[in-house]
């Protein structure tokens, strides 16, 4: 990996932290993204001090629609190429909280944070190709729909349902942005971690809380959990293959509604309608 950059969000613990580690520790330049400053720091001295390698801490709060502008104006700035983006970044919540944008949090951080980071990284993904755009998704999307009636679960809101969507949606958007950049050298896939003993549920409903606690033994280690986006993220293995979901480094079949193109292109136009993207090139 060595000359090349990466930006990967999430990195205060858990897959994203991992991730960092590695890639950093591959010979790459990583960029971390993280919320606040004292997390953010702690995380890039452990990642500088693990990894051995080249890291920069950029702060932002992935549900403020102007952070990840001002984000991806730092970034662009200071970066001279993005060759990998990694949106990893991801909660569950127990209640329904609104962002500064008045949208539901978990569809702002989880799918708007990705679509809104990437298409604004793009003409840089672009000039860095080829360039790779990797989506942590989860297999929670299975059983999962996109609501397009109530989307924000203003009408009715459960914590697994709202997050099981904005996984769903990572999936949609991924083959969307696959199709839409196929044949510029920019490839777009997304995978399923595994079932992960991280930070992941902290914030989340009751139940989720307790079936973490109880399942933690069983679960993998992050730095198992951070194996599939470092596989997308660098082998050669994968250099060319686009619109893809992954799982313990393999393609795998997600969910049908996953793959439904008028789900696809209509949760690409009200992305852009939310973040009034069009504009984006
Ligand atoms: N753990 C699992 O079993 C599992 C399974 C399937 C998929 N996943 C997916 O894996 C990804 C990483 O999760 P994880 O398991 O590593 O959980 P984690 O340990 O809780 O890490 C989540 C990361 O996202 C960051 N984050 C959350 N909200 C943010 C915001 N508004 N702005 C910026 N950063 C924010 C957190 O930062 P703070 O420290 O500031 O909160 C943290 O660095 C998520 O997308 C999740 O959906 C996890």
């Amino acid at each position: 990996m060595k000359g090349k950059t990466c930006v990967v969000t999430g990195t205060t613990s858990g897959i994203g932290k991992e991730t960092a580690v590695a890639l950093a520790a591959a010979g790459a330049r990583v960029a971390i993204v993280c919320r606040t400053r004292d997390k953010g720091e702690r995380a890039l001295d452990e990642i500088r001090q693990r990894s051995g390698g080249d890291v920069i801490l950029f702060l932002a709060d992935l549900g403020s629609q102007r952070a990840v502008r001002a984000l991806a104006a730092r970034l662009t700035t200071a970066l001279p190429r993005v060759d990998v983006l990694v949106n990893n970044a991801g909660l569950i919540l127990d209640e329904r909280l609104l962002t500064e944008d008045g949208l539901e949090t978990t569809f702002a951080v989880n799918h708007i944070g990705y679509f809104l980071l990437s298409r604004l990284l793009e003409p840089k993904l672009l000039a860095s190709a080829p360039a790779r755009v990797v989506n942590v998704a989860s297999r929670a999307h299975h059983g999962a729909t996109i609501r397009f009636d109530d989307l924000m679960g203003a009408r009715s809101y459960d914590g697994w349902k709202a997050y099981a969507q904005s996984k769903l949606a990572n999936i949609v958007f991924t083959y969307e942005l696959a199709r839409r950049l196929a044949g510029t050298g920019v490839t777009a896939n997304c995978l399923h971690p595994g079932v992960i003993a991280s930070n992941f549920g902290s914030a989340g409903p009751a139940l989720i809380r307790l079936g973490v606690r109880i399942g933690r033994p069983l679960m993998k280690s992050s730095a198992r959990g951070a194996e599939t986006p470092i596989y997308l993220a660098s082998s050669p293995e994968v250099e060319g293959v686009s619109g893809k979901y992954f799982v313990n480094r393999r393609a795998a079949r997600s969910s049908d509604e996953s793959y439904d193109p008028a789900v696809a292109a209509r949760l690409w136009k009200v992305s852009e309608e939310l973040t009034a993207a069009s504009d984006v090139p």
